[in-house]
């Protein structure tokens, strides 16, 4: 029996990797640690709270005390706890540097005390920065150009030294722009169709020919469980869907799907700093056995009808005085 501790479990891809691995590993538990922060939601969770595999503690990853009393009790970590909206980061920054680069830290601190055997660490593609052509690979620099970016590079970066100076089994993923059922609707896909369903207006950043490379969140599931599993200690890992589309094109299947006009986009002011292309090359996940499960027209198109078909779960977030004061405050400058 091996016991996770998977920390931001009650967010977007930690709930979907919740699920996915008490579906595939009979003999795990998960214990998930996460502070409920705007992101958090115990709804992402309903289907596996009776499972008697499953446990869950309200705390934050920087708190020592309860990383600790959880760590003991567990054999490794997968860490998906984080400030992940850039946006947000533009607005307030200090919060990325307190999760993403200090709670990653008080992580790492409790594995090495607990001989934890493996350490995996949720990471992003964004940390490489913008590539006008070609993919990054795992050994090219690191030039984030976010506060959220730059505050996962250094997460990552603490990881790294942990494994070159403690021997702490460390392993990091670096995943590409992700989608599918339970994504906060702060972000591109869950913030623009659930607004077309409701016929409102979509705010496409400056032109929309930004391009991001799209990830299924089964197939980031598939990915960092290979890593985990099969991955080698220190080693780092591109996580990329293989389906670089502009936004503009991403706005297009959407509309298609759910049969709306194009007068519904709307093009706004420019996200600063905007990275125009992510593309990462991956070989060495693809070593490993990695394989997307389905085409991403399918796998977008069933997204697209998860969020009409769950129209209570995405309605519920979007009446919270959390998401509303973020979305006045940023969207009263995107004219
Ligand atoms: P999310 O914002 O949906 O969820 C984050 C979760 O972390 C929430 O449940 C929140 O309550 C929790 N959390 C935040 N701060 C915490 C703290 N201090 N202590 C404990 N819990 C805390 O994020 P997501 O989209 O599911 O992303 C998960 C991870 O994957 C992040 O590390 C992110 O950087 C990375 N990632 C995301 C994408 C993407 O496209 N969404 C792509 C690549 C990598
Ligand atoms: P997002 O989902 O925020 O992910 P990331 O910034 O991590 O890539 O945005 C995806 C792309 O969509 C990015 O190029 C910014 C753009 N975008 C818009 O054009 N309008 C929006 O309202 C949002 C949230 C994003």
């Amino acid at each position: 029996m091996q016991t996770l501790v998977i920390t931001g479990g009650a967010g977007f891809i930690g709930s979907n990797f919740v699920r996915y691995i008490l579906r595939k590993y009979p003999d795990y538990r998960v214990h998930v640690l996460d502070a409920l922060t705007y992101a958090g939601n115990l709804d992402n969770l309903a289907t596996v709270s009776g499972d008697p595999r499953f446990e869950f503690t309200h705390g934050d990853i920087r708190d020592a005390e309860i990383v600790d009393k959880v760590a003991s009790r567990a054999d490794a970590i997968i860490n998906f706890a984080a400030e992940s909206h850039v946006d947000r980061s533009i607005l307030n920054p200090g919060a990325f540097i307190q999760t993403d680069v200090a709670g990653v830290w008080t992580l790492l601190e409790a594995a090495r005390k607990h001989k934890h055997e493996r350490f995996l660490h949720v990471s992003t593609d964004e940390v490489y920065g913008s590539i006008p052509e070609g993919s990054f690979k795992e050994s090219d620099l690191l030039e984030p150009n976010s506060p959220y970016s730059a505050s996962k590079a250094g997460g990552e970066l603490q990881v790294r030294a942990y494994h070159k100076t403690f021997g702490l089994p460390t392993v990091v993923t670096r995943g590409s722009n992700t989608y599918g059922p339970y994504q906060y609707p702060e972000k591109l896909v869950p913030l623009f169709v659930s607004n077309l369903i409701d016929n409102q207006p979509v705010p496409v950043y400056g032109n929309g020919l930004q391009t991001r490379d799209w990830l299924y969140v089964l197939d980031h599931c598939q990915g960092i469980d290979l890593v985990f599993h099969k991955g080698a200690a220190g080693e780092i890992y591109n996580l990329g869907g293989g389906n670089e589309r502009t936004n503009i094109e991403v706005v297009g299947l959407m509309l298609k799907y759910l049969g709306k006009p194009e007068s519904l986009i709307r093009h706004v002011t420019d996200r600063p700093g905007h990275d125009l292309r992510y593309s990462v090359d991956n070989s060495k996940i693809e070593a490993l056995g990695y394989q997307p499960a389905a085409s991403f027209e399918e796998q977008f198109q069933a997204t697209v009808q998860w969020y009409v078909d769950n129209q209570d779960w995405w309605r519920r977030v979007k009446e919270k005085p959390t998401y509303q004061d973020f979305m006045q405050t940023w969207y009263k400058e995107r004219k």
